[in-house]
C-alpha cells in the first residue's frame, strides 16, 4: 500500500470536500447553527441583566454615582423599593438561564440526529456500496485491516469535521465578533489591551495543527495493524494453534498495541502541553483587564456592573472561544486524516465498468471464446499472453498445467473480475465487456479451490444467489451436488445454521455446499477451479461424481489433477508460464510422446491411481 503520509491528499482539496459533505446536510446544519445563535444571544442578554444589577445597586448605595442605562426603554415601576427591583432583575436572569438550558439540551438532540442519526450511518452506507463495487485489484492492494478500519472507525472521525469544526467554527466566528463589538462599544482601549495575547494564541494553535496532523496520519494506521492482527488472528486461528504460535501471535500484538500507545501518548503529550498553554495566555487578558478596567472604574469613565462587570464576563467567554480553538484546530485535523483515508475508498476508480449501453444477455448459450487474450496483474502480460481458443455450447474444457501457470488468472477474466490487458474474452460473441457486469455474472457458476460461506443456514447459503429460490430447487441443486444426504442427516437439516465461514463443516461438506451454491442458478458456464484441492481423496471421489452431474449441459472450465476428469474433457488445455503450451483430447495428447502433457501430466495427478495407469499406458476407460 502505499504511505498516505507522502501521498497525503492536499488539505485544502479535502476541505473543499468536506464542506460539499456539509452542504448535502445544509438543512440540519442550519437548525442547529440556528438554535446556537439564540444560545449565545441568551448568554449576552444573561449577562447584561447581572451588569445592571449590580450598577443598580451602586446608585442605590452610592447616591452620587449615575443612574443605570435600562435595556430597551424599560424601567422598574415607579416607586418600588430596592429589593423588588433586585429580585425583578434576579426572576430575569433565572429565566434566561432556564430557556437557555432548554434550548442547549435541544441543541445536543439536534445535533446527535444530525451527525449520528444522518451522516455517520449515510457515509458509511456509501463507503460500504463502493466497496461492493470495487475491483478485486483493490482488495489485492489494501489488508483487510485497513479496509474495515475506515469502514467503521475513520467514517466516525470524518463527522468531526461537520460538528467539531464547521458548527463550532461557525458559532466561534460569530460569538468572537458579537462579543467583540460588545467590548469595543464598552471601551475600545480596554479591548485592545485584553486582547492583545490573542495573536499569539492563534500563532501557537496553527504550529500545533502543523505537527499533529501527520501523527494523526500515523495514528490511522498503527491502528490499521492493530485491526489486521486480529483480524488475522481470528482468521487464522486453526493455523496458530496447529503450528503453536501462540505466544509468537500476543507479542506480535503487544507490538502493534505498543506502538499505538506509544505514538498516542505522543499526540496526549502534546495537546496536554498545548491546551493550558492556550487557557493561561487567555486568562493573562482578566490581568490586565482587574489592572486597566479597575483604574477605569476609578476613574468613572466605564460604569461598574454594565462596563466592568460584563466586561469581565465577554472576556471570559471570548477566552472560551480562543481556547476552543484548539479543540477546533485537533477536531480539524483528525477529520481531515480520516476524511483523506474515506476519500481514497469512494474515489477508488471502480475498473470494472458496465458498459454505457450494455449488449442485452438474459441466458447465455454459452460459448466463450479467447481472441489472444494477453494478463497481468502488473499491467504487462506478463501472467497470460496470445492465449486463443473456443469451447462451444455445453462442451467441457480441463484446463491442466504447474502451479502459478495462470489457470485461475485465465478463468478469472470470463466473469470479469480482472479484464485482459490486450485481446478478448467473448461470451456468446460478444465481448464480455459489452455486457452488463450482473448479468455477465449471474452466467457464470463459479467454485473456487476454498469456499466461503456466511453465517446463514445452510438453505440460505446455497440459495446465495437467489434469495428467492423456492424449497424444492435448493433441495435439486444440493441432490446434484452429493450434498442432500449429509443435510438430510443433519438433525435441523437445511436449516442448520453454519458457523462463520462454515466452520463446522468438513472440507468435502462445504464444497459440496459450494456447488449446489452455484449450481441454483442453474448457470450455462460453470467455472470449477480446482475445487477438491482440498480434499481427501475419498471425498475428492464423491465430489467428482456431483461434478459430473452438475456439468451436464453447460460449457463447463475445469482446473483438473485426475485422469478420470481430463478423459472426460472435450478438450484440453496445457498451460505453461501463460501461454497455451498443447491442446486436443486427452487421447490426442497422450499420442504424442514427448508432448509436455504427457511428460507432466503424469506428475500432476493428485492420486496414485492416476499415475500409474498413465505409467503402464493404460489410460482409456476399461470398467
Ligand atoms: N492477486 C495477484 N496479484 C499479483 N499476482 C498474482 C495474483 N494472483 C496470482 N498472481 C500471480 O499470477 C500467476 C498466475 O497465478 P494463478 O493463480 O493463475 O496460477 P494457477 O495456475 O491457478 O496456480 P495453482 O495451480 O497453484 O492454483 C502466478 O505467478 C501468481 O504469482
Ligand atoms: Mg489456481
Amino acid at each position: 500500500m502505499d504511505d498516505p503520509d507522502e501521498r497525503g491528499a492536499p488539505g485544502g482539496s479535502l476541505v473543499r470536500r468536506l464542506l460539499g459533505l456539509a452542504w448535502s446536510y445544509r438543512g440540519g446544519c442550519l437548525r442547529v447553527l440556528g438554535i446556537q445563535f439564540v444560545i449565545l444571544t441568551l448568554g449576552i442578554s444573561g449577562l447584561g441583566f447581572t451588569g445592571l444589577g449590580i450598577d443598580y445597586l451602586q446608585s442605590v448605595l452610592v447616591p452620587a454615582s449615575p443612574s443605570p442605562r435600562w435595556p430597551f426603554g424599560i424601567h422598574p415601576p415607579q416607586g418600588a423599593g430596592p429589593t423588588t427591583v433586585m429580585l425583578w432583575i434576579a426572576g430575569g436572569v433565572l429565566i434566561i438561564a432556564v430557556i437557555r438550558s432548554g434550548l442547549t439540551a435541544l441543541d445536543t438532540i439536534w445535533m446527535a440526529e444530525l451527525v449520528q442519526g444522518r451522516i455517520v450511518p449515510e457515509l458509511r452506507a456509501r463507503v460500504y456500496d463502493k466497496l461492493q463495487r470495487l475491483s478485486f485489484r483493490f482488495f489485492d492492494a489494501n489488508a483487510t485491516g485497513s479496509i474495515i478500519n475506515r469502514v467503521t472507525g475513520d467514517v466516525q472521525q470524518v463527522r468531526m469535521f461537520v460538528d467539531g469544526v464547521l458548527m463550532q467554527g461557525i458559532v466561534m466566528l460569530l460569538s468572537l465578533g458579537i462579543y467583540l463589538a460588545y467590548m469595543l462599544a464598552i471601551h475600545p482601549g480596554l479591548t485592545a489591551a485584553c486582547l492583545a495575547p490573542s495573536p499569539l494564541i492563534w500563532w501557537i494553535s496553527r504550529r500545533f495543527s502543523r505537527k499533529v496532523r501527520p501523527a494523526y496520519q500515523r495514528n490511522r494506521q498503527l491502528v490499521d495493524d492493530l485491526v489486521l492482527a486480529v483480524a488475522e488472528n481470528v482468521q487464522g486461528q486453526s493455523v496458530i494453534k496447529g503450528f503453536a504460535l501462540q505466544e509468537a501471535e500476543i507479542r506480535r500484538f503487544a507490538r502493534a498495541n505498543d506502538h499505538v500507545r506509544d505514538q498516542q501518548q505522543w499526540v496526549f503529550d502534546r495537546v496536554s502541553v498545548f491546551t493550558p498553554l492556550i487557557g493561561l495566555l487567555s486568562q493573562t487578558g482578566l490581568v490586565i483587564l482587574l489592572a486597566y478596567g479597575g483604574w477605569l472604574v476609578i476613574q468613572g469613565r466605564i460604569p461598574l456592573g454594565t462596563g466592568l462587570v460584563v466586561f469581565a464576563g465577554m472576556l471570559q467567554q471570548f477566552a472560551g472561544q480562543i481556547a476552543n480553538i484548539a479543540n477546533i484546530a485537533d477536531s480539524l485535523q483528525q477529520s481531515l486524516t480520516a476524511a483523506g483515508r474515506v476519500f481514497e475508498i469512494l474515489d477508488a476508480p471502480v475498473e470494472i465498468r458496465n458498459p454505457a449501453n450494455p449488449v442485452p444477455l438474459a441466458r447465455a448459450r454459452g460459448e466463450v471464446e479467447f481472441r489472444d487474450v494477453a494478463f497481468g496483474y502488473d499491467g504487462s502480460p506478463s501472467v497470460l499472453s496470445g492465449v486463443s481458443f473456443v469451447a462451444t455450447p455445453g462442451s467441457c474444457i480441463a484446463l491442466v498445467g504447474a502451479t502459478g501457470a495462470g489457470k485461475s488468472a485465465l478463468l478469472g477474466l470470463i466473469p470479469r473480475f480482472y479484464d485482459a490487458i490486450a485481446g478478448s474474452v467473448r461470451i456468446d460473441g460478444h465481448d464480455v465487456r459489452d455486457y452488463a457486469v450482473d448479468a455477465l455474472r449471474r452466467n457464470i457458476g463459479l467454485v473456487f479451490q476454498e469456499s466461503f460461506l456466511f453465517r446463514a443456514s445452510i438453505a440460505a447459503n446455497i440459495a446465495f444467489g437467489n434469495p428467492d429460490a423456492t424449497a424444492e430447487q435448493i433441495e435439486r441443486a444440493a441432490r446434484t451436488a452429493a450434498a442432500h444426504e449429509f443435510i438430510h442427516r443433519l438433525p435441523k437439516g437445511y436449516d442448520t445454521l453454519l458457523g462463520e465461514g462454515g466452520a463446522d463443516l468438513s472440507g468435502g461438506q462445504r464444497q459440496r455446499l459450494a456447488i449446489a451454491r452455484a449450481l441454483l442458478l442453474e448457470p450455462p458456464i460453470l467455472i470449477l477451479d480446482d475445487p477438491t484441492a482440498a480434499i481427501d481423496p475419498e471425498t475428492e471421489e464423491e465430489i467428482l461424481g456431483a461434478m459430473e452431474g452438475a456439468m451436464k449441459g453447460r460449457t463447463t472450465f475445469v482446473v483438473a489433477h485426475r485422469l478420470s476428469t481430463l478423459r472426460r474433457a472435450d478438450h484440453i488445455l496445457v498451460l505453461d508460464r501463460g501461454r497455451i503450451a498443447e491442446r486436443g483430447s486427452h487421447r490426442e495428447l497422450m499420442a504424442r510422446p514427448e508432448g509436455i502433457y504427457r511428460r507432466t501430466a503424469i506428475l500432476q495427478m493428485t492420486d496414485k491411481e492416476s499415475r500409474r495407469r498413465i505409467e503402464t499406458g493404460d489410460t482409456e476407460e476399461t470398467a
